[in-house]
């Protein structure tokens, strides 16, 4: 029997270790791969070797007959895919909206042609090599420059950016560009698909198995009951694993059309082709300003690359319209499209690298009014979404600003290029803000208190990795008093109450009001099993009368510690569980029974590199990030989502490209030593700091989420100290050393 109980204090907020660690480390988590069934099949895919023309012929006779080989699938035997609806049905959403083989037609490279299915990996791989395909070949758009911005769409305006711009004392006008990236996540894309009879379950790594269901449904033809995705352990996924991808439609179909179960796990280089990248940007940033740094126009237009048949855009003005106070708006964008597979969201998705240019800009800005960066930004504040003019529910930019200015030092910088030494190498200091929008998914969760002092908590949501295991955890003991070791979190399983995507950094505050919701009713029902049950200290009296206070039943007027604990009463009543259904609705700025709001996260990067000019090496070695991110739930996983975060953006400011070939459209580097990622040698000292100001507008504990903001503003922070170290001013990520070499500052 626990008599000490924990209390809301002491464990929302506390740094405890993933409970799912030790599964991890120890090898027992099962990632979506790890799963192996009896009579299991091995399907490898056949990928086109070119970006754009028809296939011509494809001959599968050869693989056919090689040994264990069951099936080699294309267009002609694959059976029937569906396009899916999304804007008919808005749960769900697809990026790559043609499913595979549905056409002899090629997009992109590595699009996939045909499916080889055998006994062995190894079979299937030989397999798959042996299918001979011819092409009629097309020259590929795979530019790596997007063009002029013209034809753009108007996404959002206020006031007169023309004129304004015209009139304004001070002015920049330049363009940034950012590469296309991978999400490089771990884990491989994988699916392990078994039918029994007309139901089909899928082992995937999906950041959203709820929406995976329905989209997996809907393009394969089954109802949605009859399709279950489980996904319990994900290594990563940054977006990359948002929405249903082919590979799994191909799965699911050859093991119905072979009636044995298989599995399909896509190499790291199908990766760069077939299951999304953050998209290119070129991005032209207008500022007008007053000669003492007021912002009066800020004019945002903007192009990304998508794939011939998709409309992913690259939301780059997500946090234009809002972050600063400006009369004169305007953000515009086009797509290009180009023979790519579909990019997607990788975190931060539009806002990351619209904070690069719009950030970029700033600077620019304070150089030219001769301005202290953080002061600009700290002049151009504004507690008003003007875009959509609302307050905004809680904005602490300028602590943020301020707050990482002191713990970084910055009141010691001297502005003057190159000036800042240590240890003989040039310092450059630089620094971004950032904001990502909070928003809330509708879900659903199970709660059920036991007699035995335990607890579970079920919702098909999943843990990409981040802490979803953890702070539910948390919420339950927070709740109830049982203590993280006893509360068992069941996620990962569509056929759990409908949980929240694990995406756009909202999971964890659409759960809040679901557990609340689950709880409020579970403690109604104890307290009426209290009343109603003999041998109750509350025999006999009114539920109304009863609270629930860590745990325990008691009396308005008595003290809580002499409450009766819940499971007491459980025992008593002979009743197993109080268990209840809880619901959370979704929000974005407007909640029933509230004013509207604007709800945003907020961020202030600072950042140090260090410079060496005689060797040219460029090095981050410092990073303070201060994080307005409403209430921290976990202090180490969140402190460890923000470092990982940092960790990503030197790689978008330093390292990440995916080139394509334009000859042959293909992403040339697509494995983990061409595609170079920041590794743990490449890693700075990173402090992490939150301001928590609860944000009570979103949810009863005040957590708006984190994941995404950790990236939001640091490349641009890594740029401006680039820039404050060798006088370059880098617009097109990343910074290449030939960009440095020959610098004023480079001696
Ligand atoms: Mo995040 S890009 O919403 O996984």
């Amino acid at each position: 029997m626990a008599t000490t109980r924990n209390t809301v204090s002491s464990i929302i907020g506390s740094d405890i270790p993933r409970i799912d660690g030790p599964l991890k480390v120890t090898g027992v988590a099962k990632y979506a791969a790890d799963h192996n069934l009896p009579g299991m099949l091995y399907a490898v895919p056949v990928c086109s070797t070119i970006a754009n023309g028809f296939i011509k012929t494809l001959d599968t006779a050869a693989a056919e007959k090689m040994p264990g080989v069951k099936a080699i699938f294309r267009r002609e035997n694959i059976g029937r895919f569906y396009r899916a609806a999304p804007n008919v049905d808005l749960t769900f959403h697809i990026d790559e909206k043609r499913p595979p083989f549905e056409d002899d037609t090629i997009r992109y490279h590595g699009q996939y042609v045909a499916l080889a299915v055998a006994t062995t990996l190894e079979q299937a791989t030989a397999a798959a090599d042996a299918v001979k395909v011819t092409y009629y070949e097309e020259k590929p758009d795979v530019r790596a420059d997007l063009g002029v911005c013209d034809n753009l769409k108007v996404e959002s305006e206020r006031g007169d950016v023309k004129t304004a711009f015209a009139k304004a004392p001070v002015q920049i006008d330049q363009t940034y560009t950012t590469p296309p990236e991978a999400h490089a996540v771990i884990e491989a894309h994988a699916s392990v698909a078994a039918w029994d009879g007309d139901t089909v379950t899928l082992y995937e790594t999906s950041q959203a198995v709820a929406m995976q269901r329905i989209a997996i449904s809907e393009m394969l033809g089954v109802p949605r009951e009859n399709v279950r995705v489980i996904t319990k352990f994900l290594g990563s996924g940054f977006g990359g694993k948002l929405w249903l991808w082919g590979h799994s439609l191909l799965t699911a179909a050859a093991a119905r059309n072979l009636g044995q179960p298989v599995k399909l796990v896509i190499t790291r280089k199908m990766m760069f082709a077939t299951s999304g990248h953050r998209a290119s940007t070129k991005q032209r940033i207008r500022l007008g300003a007053t000669k003492d740094g007021k912002l009066n126009c800020l004019w945002h237009e903007y192009l990304n690359h998508t794939a011939i048949l998709d409309e992913y855009k690259e939301n780059c003005g997500e946090a234009s319209g809002i972050i600063y106070s400006t009369p004169n708006a305007r953000i515009a964008n086009a797509l290009v499209q180009c023979n790519v597979g579909s990019p997607t969201s990788m975190r931060g998705p539009g806002a990351v690298p619209g904070l690069y240019a719009l950030e970029s800009a700033m600077d620019e800005l304070a150089l030219k009014l001769n301005i202290d960066p953080v002061e600009l930004r700290l002049r151009n504040d504004t507690l008003i979404d003007e875009q959509e003019n609302v307050p905004f529910s809680s904005r602490h930019y300028k602590e943020c600003l301020t707050v990482g200015a002191e713990k970084f030092g910055w009141a010691q910088r001297n502005p003057k290029v190159g000036s800042m030494k240590r240890d003989g190498l040039t310092l450059g200091w630089g620094m971004a803000g950032g904001s990502w929008i909070a928003y809330r998914f509708a879900c659903e969760l199970t709660i059920d208190l036991k007699h035995d002092g335990t607890a579970r908590v079920t919702c098909g949501t999943q843990d990409i990795g981040t802490g979803t295991y953890t702070v539910l955890a948390q919420m339950i003991s927070a709740k109830t008093g049982v203590s993280v070791g006893k509360v068992d979190v069941v996620l990962g399983d569509s056929m759990y109450p409908e949980g929240p995507t694990s995406g756009g950094s909202m999971a964890t505050a659409s759960l809040v009001p679901a557990v609340e919701d689950a709880m409020t009713k579970i403690v109604k029902k104890l307290c009426e099993i209290a009343v109603a049950t003999k041998g109750t200290p509350f025999t006999g009296q009114k539920a109304d009368d009863l609270h629930f206070t860590d745990g325990r039943i008691h009396l308005k007027d008595q003290d809580s510690a002499t409450g009766t604990p819940y499971e007491e009463i459980l025992k008593t009543a002979n009743v197993n569980a109080a268990s209840a259904r809880g619901k959370s609705i979704a929000v974005s700025g407007v909640q029933p029974d509230k004013p509207k709001r604007s709800m945003h996260s907020f961020a202030a990067q600072f950042v140090e590199v260090t410079w060496q000019p005689e060797t040219a090496r460029l090095r981050v070695s410092r990073v303070v990030s201060v994080i307005d991110a409403g209430r921290i739930i976990n202090k180490r996983t969140g402190t460890n989502q923000i470092q990982g975060a940092v960790v990503m953006g030197v790689g978008m400011a330093l390292f990440e490209r995916i080139a394509y070939d334009q000859r042959s459209g293909a992403p040339i580097n697509s494995n983990l030593a061409d595609y170079v990622l920041t590794t743990h040698a490449d890693a700075p000292k990173i402090e992490v700091e939150f301001v928590e100001y609860p944000d009570l507008f979103l949810n009863q504990l005040g957590a708006r989420g984190i994941g995404e903001i950790g990236l939001a503003g640091t490349a641009a922070a890594i740029t401006a100290a680039v820039y404050h170290a060798t006088g370059v001013r880098v617009r097109d990520l990343p910074v290449k050393i030939e960009d440095l070499i020959g610098s004023a500052a480079s001696g």
